[in-house]
């Protein structure tokens, strides 16, 4: 009767080590708080939370520098399968696991292809809630076209990828669609955001219509398990001269910089 099994009651983070460091941790947490509160979920202590994870690493003695975090917490499990919320005893349900991640980082070298698909999701993208059937379906769609991600468009503007945030070059700037309830606040995004602005990148947070998006000379993605992704074609059209761009190389180069130096 867990209410994340039975309704997608329930909020999910992602995150991952580098150099065995946790990525950004305050941002996350930042962001799990955020989804919580928005849901009227309580929020674990930090330290806590911070402890859990840390003896969950010593656990697992897990040798490889880098592995994923995942975090999720739901209403809990109530008596009887009910809409409304459970009574305020009953406790949240915290759920924790780590991965191993492994380095490969051929797609990154050689590009993805994507495909375009309408964004079937709620109003409230920027809560990080396990209720990611929307998501699952356009990118089983992306799979079954023989590429690996979509991008989701709502009233003629792409918004983001199914578990990815997206960028595109349109003549030398970088746009990405600005934060809205359509859009995650990524932890990705927002570093490829600084670190472009700290090397005198031009980026603006602007809405990215359809044809701007077909038209780009550069797309790539951006997520914790992503990285920087460049894609080289859309919808069966190629992206630019169908090879990663100048621009995408620029920003995977300051990507991987800053996290070696993490
Ligand atoms: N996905 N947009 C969506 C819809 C996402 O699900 C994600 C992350 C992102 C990128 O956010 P970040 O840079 O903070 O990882 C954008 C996670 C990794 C997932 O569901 O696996």
């Amino acid at each position: 009767l867990n209410r994340g099994f039975l309704f997608a009651d329930g909020v999910y983070e992602l995150l991952r080590t580098y150099n065995k460091k946790l990525f950004r941790y305050d941002d996350h947490f930042d962001r799990l708080k955020f989804s919580l509160e928005e849901l009227n979920l309580k929020v674990p202590d930090k330290k806590k939370l911070t402890n859990i994870i840390a003896e969950l690493v010593s656990l697992n003695q897990l040798e490889e520098n880098n592995f994923s975090v995942y975090i999720q917490i739901t209403r809990g499990s109530d008596f009887k399968r009910q809409h409304k919320f459970p009574a305020l005893n009953i406790d949240q349900t915290l759920m924790i696991w780590l991965t191993p991640i492994s380095p490969d980082r051929l797609e990154n070298e050689n590009g993805i292809k994507a495909i375009t698909h309408e964004d079937l999701r709620w109003q409230r993208c920027d809560i990080k809630s396990i209720l990611l059937l929307p998501n699952i379906l356009a990118k089983q769609k992306a799979i079954e076209q023989d590429a690996t991600e979509a991008l989701l468009i709502r009233d003629g503007y792409v918004m983001e990828g199914s578990h990815t945030n997206l960028f595109i070059i349109p003549d030398g700037v970088i746009k990405t669609p600005p934060l809205s309830n359509y859009v995650l606040k990524g932890i990705t995004r927002k570093v490829i955001l600084e670190l472009c602005t700290g090397s005198g990148m031009i980026v603006k947070e602007e809405k990215i219509s359809l044809d701007e998006l077909l038209s780009a000379n550069e797309i790539f993605l951006t997520g914790t398990s992503t990285e920087v992704k460049p894609v080289i074609e859309l919808s069966g059209q190629k992206i630019g001269s169908g090879m990663p761009g100048k621009v995408t190389r620029k920003v995977q180069q300051l990507f991987y910089n800053y996290i070696n130096e993490y």
